[in-house]
C-alpha cells in the first residue's frame, strides 16, 4: 500500500516507518520537524516537509493520492498541556480535523491513530481494559479521547475506517539499534534515566515513594516501541480486511516501578545513576496496567519486547554512544 506516516520523523513515528517498510509498503514521511529528527528518516521511505495546521501543505501532499495514513503528529507532555491547552487544542485538535478533513476530500480511507492511555484516567480497576470509563485527568487526554469521537462520526459519515492505538507508556528503542534520534528535552522516565546515566542531568528525581505498591514508586505498564510499531502494521491489516474500524489497547500488560526500571539501568549501563525521593507528582496514579486481550485476540499483537532488559538495552544502546 502507498501509506503517509504523518509525524514519521519523531520517536514512535520513525519506528512504525521501519516495520511499515519492512512488510514491503510504499511508506512517505510528512512532518514539520518540529520534534522529529532528520537522522529519522528512512532514505528507502519519501518525505515531505509540511503542517497540519497549513492547509495549503495537506493539500499538495494528499493530492497525490493515498491508500493509508497514520497519523503520530501530536504534543504528547501531559503536564505541559494543563499549562498551555491552546497548544494542545491547535495541535492536536485543528491540526487533526484539517487531516480528516483532507482524507474526506482526497479519499483516504484508511486512518491509524496514536491515542493514549491518557484518555482512561485515574484507574478505576486493573487491568485497564478497553471498555474502562474514559475520564482523562489532563487536557492531553482530552484531547485524544476527542479526537477519537471524531474519528467514529468521520467513519459513519465519510467512511474513513479508523484504528485507534490506545498506548500504554511507549518506552526503549529499536530493537536491531538502527533508529537512535534522541528525544529532545524528554520528561517521561526511561529518557530521563538514560539522560542521567549518561551524565547529561544531575539525577533522577524520583517522583513518590510511598505509593501503595511494591516499592512505593509509582508502576507502569511499559512497551516497548518496537512491539508499537508493529501494533500499528497490524491495525492497518485487520481494518483493510475487515473494512471495519478498532480500538484496542497496546500495552505489555506487565507493571514495572520506578526503582525496577532504575536498577535495571544501572546494572545494564554499568553506571551509578544518581537518584533523588522528592515528591509525588500531581495527578500521577499509583499503578496503571493494562489488558492487551483484544489487540491479542482481533490483531493476534502480544509485546515480545517490552521486558525490563529489553526495555533498558536498546534504550542504553540509543544513549551510550550519543551526543548531548
Ligand atoms: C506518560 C505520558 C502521557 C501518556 C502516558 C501513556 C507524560 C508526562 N506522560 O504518562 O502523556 O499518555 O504515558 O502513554 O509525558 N517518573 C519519575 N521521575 C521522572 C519521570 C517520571 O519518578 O523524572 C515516574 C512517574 O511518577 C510515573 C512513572 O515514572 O510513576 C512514569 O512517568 P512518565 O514516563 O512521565 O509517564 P506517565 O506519567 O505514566
Amino acid at each position: 500500500m502507498k501509506i503517509l506516516v504523518v509525524g514519521g520523523a519523531g520517536y514512535i513515528g520513525s519506528h512504525v516507518v521501519k516495520a511499515l517498510l519492512k512488510a514491503g509498503h510504499d511508506v512517505t514521511v510528512f512532518d514539520n520537524m518540529s520534534s522529529g529528527r532528520e537522522e529519522n528518516l528512512f532514505p528507502q521511505a519519501g518525505f515531505i516537509r509540511g503542517d497540519i495546521l497549513n492547509t495549503k501543505d495537506l493539500d499538495s501532499c494528499l493530492s497525490q493520492g493515498w491508500d493509508a495514513a497514520i497519523h503520530l503528529a501530536a504534543f504528547k507532555a501531559a503536564g505541559e498541556s494543563m499549562l498551555k491547552p491552546e497548544k494542545y487544542s491547535i495541535n492536536n485538535i485543528t491540526g487533526t480535523l484539517n487531516l480528516l478533513n483532507g482524507f474526506a476530500e482526497y479519499g483516504v480511507k484508511k486512518v491509524v491513530f496514536s491515542s493514549s492511555a491518557a484518555i482512561y484516567g485515574e484507574p478505576q480497576y486493573l487491568p485497564i481494559d478497553e471498555n474502562h470509563p474514559k475520564d482523562p485527568e489532563n487536557y492531553y487526554g482530552f484531547t485524544k479521547l476527542e479526537i477519537e469521537r471524531f474519528l467514529h462520526w468521520y467513519d459513519k459519515l465519510k467512511g474513513i475506517r479508523f484504528a485507534a492505538l490506545r498506548y500504554f507508556n511507549a518506552a526503549g528503542y529499536d530493537i536491531d539499534g538502527e533508529i537512535k534520534g534522541l528525544e529532545q528535552n524528554p520528561a517521561n522516565l526511561l529518557p530521563v534515566i538514560m539522560e542521567a546515566a549518561a551524565g547529561w542531568r544531575e539525577a533522577l528525581k524520583v517522583f513518590g515513594n510511598d505509593y501503595d505498591t511494591k516499592d512505593g514508586t509509582g508502576v507502569r505498564d511499559y512497551v516497548h516501541v518496537s512491539d508499537l510499531a508493529d501494533g500499528h502494521v497490524k491495525a492497518l491489516n485487520y481494518i483493510t480486511e475487515k473494512d471495519e474500524s478498532l480500538i484496542v489497547n497496546l500495552g505489555s500488560e506487565e507493571g514495572l516501578s520506578v526503582l525496577q526500571l532504575l536498577e535495571a539501568a544501572r546494572k545494564v549501563s554499568g553506571r551509578e545513576i544518581p537518584a533523588d525521593i522528592v515528591e509525588r507528582r500531581p495527578g500521577d496514579p499509583a499503578k496503571l496496567v493494562a489488558s492487551s486481550s483484544l489487540a491479542k485476540e482481533l490483531l493476534g499483537w502480544e509485546a515480545k519486547y517490552s521486558d525490563v532488559e529489553s526495555l533498558v538495552r536498546t534504550s542504553w544502546d540509543a544513549y551510550k554512544d550519543a551526543k548531548k
